[in-house]
């Protein structure tokens, strides 16, 4: 059978107390609702159906490159009229996985072991072991164990509401059977809401089995209800992706203190330390340290680099023993050749940094391209912007240049030339010279400094 999702995320969230549709808000830098997209994905799910209703505009905008069917719930009845919205646009013949918006993290591992057990004469449950179960609806099994029914909590006696085994709504069925089921739910219960966790005593009394599969791990089918809920599993999934990269060979000096937005590949012996942020698709190489309070948002990091305390880095590539920082900041389309060193208060913009070469304190250098064993100066600029155009800087391999040198773009500095400090250049500087352009001093002997009257 053919797999297709739905998604519910018409819910208002009213407990997160925001503007901002609850899928929306974000964890680990991503919509919580591209969290549950991302995993059907990746379950090759023949189409995806998200159901969308407070908000749903502004949900829809903001995911559009998702590959899902946008179906919307004009009304909120509950969860049994929500998939009935989306079942005219499924394929009688498939398997449905009901997700919903706001639980993000379950493992694909889990879900097909749900899907594995299930035929068309039988229905998927995803339950789990809770220590305080309040807010779920309960799992109701017979002497043999066996799954009888689901009772929401605002509708269980007191016994069943002892019950610790809790419905994480999270359900695979037949289109088939939804179709025959759906148009009989009744909406006569305390919340006057089409439940779609009547499908489950419906099933038993057609004598179809009910497959339930237990989670362990509750933060795997944790549903995100109020901002401390988001925090907390938040914190869970950072710390498990902490673990994933210690398994990998890299040291953590407070595995509480990364974090991770992104997909970060990893070599080995590497070392992370204190509140460190790595963002987007981050590669780092083997033996690399990187310093305390230090973001990485899409870059590519060779072997052997030093990242010092404070370093800034987007949209860079970085080649083998490189060294950085401390207070770099690297901004997009930087590329640093092997051995390059960029020291403090050194900002770079698309620029290229040849091997070996050195910008170590206080520069600015933007649209350059630098060549091998160049020493950059402190306080050197490259003006690249005539406040319309951008221009380029070429400096040649084996390059001087003086301390705070001003280098007005478009300017190519030949091989070997030596910039003497304090120098404004506007033309080009041939190889092999010693340019010095800087104002003659004036002096004047036995001068007297005004004095206060
Ligand atoms: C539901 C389950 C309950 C389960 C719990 C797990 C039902 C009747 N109950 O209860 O057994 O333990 O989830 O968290 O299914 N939604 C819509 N449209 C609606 C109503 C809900 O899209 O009309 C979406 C919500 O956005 C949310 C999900 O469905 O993502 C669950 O809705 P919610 O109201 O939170 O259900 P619960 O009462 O918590
Ligand atoms: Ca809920």
């Amino acid at each position: 059978m053919s797999l297709e999702v739905v998604v519910l995320a018409a819910g208002q969230g009213t407990r997160m107390k925001s503007d901002l549709p609850k899928v929306l808000h974000q964890l680990a830098g991503k919509p919580l609702l591209s969290h549950v997209v991302e995993t059907a994905v990746m379950m090759d799910a023949e189409a995806i159906h998200v159901v969308v209703g407070h908000g749903g505009e502004q949900v829809e905008a903001s995911l559009q490159q998702h590959p899902v069917n946008w179906i919307t719930q004009e009304q909120q009845l509950g969860t049994g009229h929500a998939v009935a919205q989306a079942l005219p646009a499924i394929d009688t013949k498939s398997m449905v996985l009901i997700l919903y918006g706001d639980v993000p993290l379950t493992p694909i591992t889990t879900l097909n072991r749900l899907l594995e057990k299930l035929d068309s004469n039988s229905i998927g449950l995803l339950t789990v072991q809770l220590r305080d179960p309040a807010g779920y609806g309960r799992i109701l099994r017979d002497e043999q164990g066996l799954v009888q029914a689901i009772v929401e909590e605002k509708d269980a006696t007191t016994e069943q509401r002892a019950f610790k085994e809790g419905n994480t709504g999270i359900i695979a069925v037949s289109c088939e059977k939804l179709k025959d089921w759906l148009p009989k739910l009744s909406s006569n219960n305390a919340q006057g809401e089409y439940y779609l966790t009547d499908i489950v005593a419906m099933a038993v009394s057609e004598g179809m089995r009910v497959e339930a599969e237990v989670v362990t791990i509750e933060q795997e089918v944790q549903g995100v209800n109020s901002r401390r809920q988001l925090a907390e599993l938040e914190r869970w999934h950072q710390l498990k992706q902490a673990e994933k990269l210690m398994d990998q060979g890299v040291t953590l000096a407070d595995p509480a203190r990364l974090d991770i937005r992104g997909e970060v590949t990893v070599a080995q012996d590497i070392f992370i330390d204190a509140n460190v942020l790595l963002e987007g698709k981050v590669s780092i190489g083997n033996r690399v340290k990187i310093g305390p309070n230090v973001v990485i948002k899409n870059a590519q990091i060779g072997s052997g680099v030093t990242i010092h305390a404070n370093t800034v880095i987007e949209d860079a590539q970085i080649e083998d023993n490189c060294d950085i920082g401390p207070f770099a900041r690297l901004r997009p389309q930087t590329h640093l050749a092997q051995g390059a060193k960029i020291g403090n208060f050194v900002e770079i913009k698309k620029s290229y940094i040849g091997v070996g070469s050195k910008v170590n304190h206080l520069s600015y250098v933007g649209d350059a391209e630098i060549g091998k064993q160049v020493n950059v100066g402190a306080g050197t600029i490259t003006c690249n912007y005539d406040g319309a155009n951008k221009f380029k800087t070429k400096i040649q391999d084996g390059v001087f240049v003086g301390s705070n040198t001003a280098l007005v773009a478009p300017i190519t500095v030949g091989e070997n030339a030596t910039i003497g400090a304090g120098s404004t250049l506007s033309k080009d500087v041939a190889a092999d010279t010693l340019v010095v352009a800087r104002g003659k001093p004036k002096v004047v002997e036995g001068w007297q400094r005004p004095k206060k009257k």
